[in-house]
C-alpha cells in the first residue's frame, strides 16, 4: 500500500493510502491505483468512464447504483472498489450488444414506456437482469414483480409501465 498526497479546494492536505484492485467490468479486466475509500460506483464512474451507473442517495436507499457482482444485484454506492477485488462486475453498459441492438429488457423498457426522466432506469434494469438470469422461477404477478423492484425507487413512472415491461421481457426471453 502507499500513499499520496492530495489537497482539497482548501488547500488542506491529506494522505490517502492507495492500493492496486483488479477486477472485471463488462467482460474486460482492469487494473488501477485506487483510494482504499473509493466507491466502487464513484470507480466505475469517474476511473472508468462508467457513467451509465447511477448514483442517488449514496447510502444504499435508491437502488440507482445498482450493478451486477458476480452475477449478483448490488449497490455500487455501498461497496468499495477494493471489495470488487477480483470481481466480475457488469454495468448497463454491458447489456446492449456491439451493434447497439437493446437487450431484450431495454427493448420492453422502451416499448412500454417504462421510464420517463431515466434517472432510476440502469438501476432498476441491472437489478431485473439478475432476476432475469438467476434460473430461479420468478413470480410475474404485479404483487411479486413490485416485490422484485422493492428495492428500486422510481419517482416518475408510477412503476405499472415498469411491471408491464418486466413480465413482457421475461416472456421475450422465455421465462414465463
Ligand atoms: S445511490 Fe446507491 S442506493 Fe442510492
Ligand atoms: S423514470 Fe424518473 S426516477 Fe424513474
Amino acid at each position: 500500500m502507499r500513499t499520496q498526497r492530495t489537497a482539497n479546494k482548501l488547500g488542506v492536505r491529506s494522505v490517502d493510502p492507495q492500493v492496486n484492485v483488479t477486477l472485471t467490468v463488462n467482460g474486460e479486466t482492469i487494473s488501477r491505483s485506487v483510494s482504499t475509500r473509493m466507491l466502487l460506483s464513484d470507480f466505475l464512474r469517474h476511473e472508468l468512464g462508467l457513467t451509465g451507473t447511477h448514483v442517488g442517495c449514496e447510502h444504499g436507499v435508491c437502488g440507482a447504483c445498482t450493478v451486477l457482482i458476480n452475477g449478483r444485484s448490488g449497490r455500487s454506492c455501498l461497496t468499495l472498489a477494493v471489495q470488487a477485488e477480483g470481481a466480475d462486475i457488469r454495468t448497463v453498459e454491458s447489456l446492449a450488444g456491439e451493434d447497439g441492438a437493446l437487450h431484450p429488457l431495454q427493448q420492453a423498457f422502451q416499448e412500454n414506456h417504462a421510464l420517463q426522466c431515466g434517472y432510476c432506469t440502469p438501476g432498476m434494469l441491472m437489478n431485473i437482469v439478475s432476476h432475469l438470469e438467476s434460473g430461479r422461477p420468478l413470480d410475474l404477478t404485479d404483487e411479486g414483480i413490485r416485490e422484485m423492484l422493492s428495492g428500486n425507487l422510481c419517482r416518475c413512472t408510477g412503476y405499472q409501465n415498469i411491471i408491464a415491461a418486466v413480465r413482457s421481457a421475461a416472456s421475450a426471453l422465455g421465462k414465463s
